[in-house]
């Protein structure tokens, strides 16, 4: 039998009621993903059918309640082949950053003053906060790592430089929120897993544009949201089993002690979690293979390709506009299909607020990535910045080009 092909973007857009939108007579462009993306209706009508028909709490003895274990048990299993995991790797929060403090009061625990963690300076301050504030409880040390501003990426040799003897934790974005850059994280994991330092990747800006093998990455952690490939409001937390078992996280202790529940606080969100393994399928779902992972695989190569294509082209039109300056690494480079950019002599709130007005909806300011904007010397009205998802068309690209380009200098 002939492999189908895979879905259309036209045939994507039209699962996405929130393209219905018009603003002002004009069909709405979603630029906004890295903020958030839009949902499918396959995760709206799962997260209103788990609500409508199995909503309960967990571990009891009726049927919702067990209906309820079964679906969290199968969104478990569909985000372990998301990452690459083991269901039992998996732990829901509420988004990354509560997870990540979460994680980070525990991980210190039993850590000596002066013991050292290493961050850099490209990332979303999510995965700054929890570990500042964990090093200021224990007196640890934190080294930050610099970025080239020129081209907005990290040296990794710079980052594993940073390496000491006290270094306990090494926590990396591998994406950038705020300019697109994908950083080779492989190489620093390997780096540190070398050196017996335990290793965080924060993969939320990544996974909606990379397939993440976190066996093969090797990392002890990596948190990601499901907000970002088209989930609802949801964070998660892969960590490898024997990272997951050790880490001395504050618990209520009638709560299990078992992964992956023992990182996990207090009632999740059920629904959110029925709505993740709903996009999980929606993105297998974009393209065929033998099982989910294989699926999804095939889905992820062909969303970069579709990706790569539309950020050429929205990099090539913006460049080519007198006044808008690029940040961030060129298109040939390892990158996102997120462009950051201001416009001499607009404000990027006006920036932004104009564009809307032609139903181009784009995010700006700094992305809580406030260092990237400090040291791109940007001040407090930061970035305007275009993401590109699944369902963003070249015709959009052409609009969003020729919207700001009819911006009044
Ligand atoms: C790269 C990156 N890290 C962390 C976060 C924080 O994620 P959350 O909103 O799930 O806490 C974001 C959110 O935009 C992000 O883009």
């Amino acid at each position: 039998m002939a492999a189908k092909s895979p879905r259309s973007v036209d045939e994507i857009r039209a699962d996405f009621p929130a393209l219905r939108r018009c603003h002002r007579n004009q069909p709405v462009a979603f630029f906004d993903g890295p903020g958030g993306t839009q949902v499918p209706q396959q995760v709206i009508d799962a997260m209103s059918d788990y609500l409508a028909r199995h909503n309960a709490n967990t571990h009891w003895a009726y049927p919702t309640s067990q209906e309820t274990d079964r679906l969290i048990g199968e969104a478990r299993l569909a985000v372990a082949d998301l990452l690459g995991a083991g269901a039992d790797e998996v732990a829901f929060g509420l988004n990354m950053t509560s997870l990540t403090f979460h994680l980070a009061r525990g991980l210190v625990r039993g850590w000596d003053a002066g013991d050292e963690i290493v961050l850099t300076e490209l990332e979303h301050h999510g995965n700054i906060a929890p570990w500042e504030a964990a090093a200021a409880d224990r007196g640890l040390v934190v080294r930050r790592v610099p970025f080239r501003v020129d081209e907005g990426t990290l040296d990794v040799d710079q980052v594993i430089g940073a390496f000491g003897p006290r270094t306990r934790l090494v926590a990396i974005g591998w994406a950038s929120n705020a300019l697109g850059t994908v950083s080779d994280v492989g190489t620093v994991v390997a780096a540190a897993a070398g050196r017996g330092i335990t290793t965080f990747v924060d993969a939320v800006h990544a996974v909606p544009h990379v397939l993440p093998d976190v066996r093969r990455l090797g990392c002890d952690f990596l948190a990601c949201s499901a907000y970002k490939f088209y989930g609802p409001h949801l964070g998660i937390l892969y960590g490898r089993a024997a990272a997951l078992l050790a880490v001395e996280v504050p618990k209520v202790r009638p709560a299990p002690d078992t992964i992956p529940e023992r990182i996990e606080t207090g009632t999740q969100s059920h629904e959110a979690i029925v709505g993740c393994r709903a996009a999980i399928d929606f993105l297998a779902g974009l393209a065929q293979g033998a099982d989910r992972r294989t699926a999804l695989e095939a889905a992820y190569r062909i969303l970069h390709e579709r990706g790569t294509a539309l950020q050429e082209r929205l990099w090539r039109g913006l460049a080519a506009l007198p006044g808008v300056a690029l940040f961030g690494p060129p298109p040939a480079a390892p990158r996102t299909p997120t462009v950051a950019f201001v416009v001499k002599g607009i404000r990027s709130t006006d920036v932004a607020a104009r564009l809307a007005e032609k139903g181009l909806f784009l995010s700006h300011g700094d992305f809580y990535a406030k260092t990237v904007v400090e040291r791109l010397g940007l001040g407090p009205q930061g970035l305007v910045r275009a993401g590109c998802a699944c369902y963003t068309t070249a015709d959009e690209v052409d609009r969003l080009i020729a919207g700001v380009a009819s911006l009044p200098s």
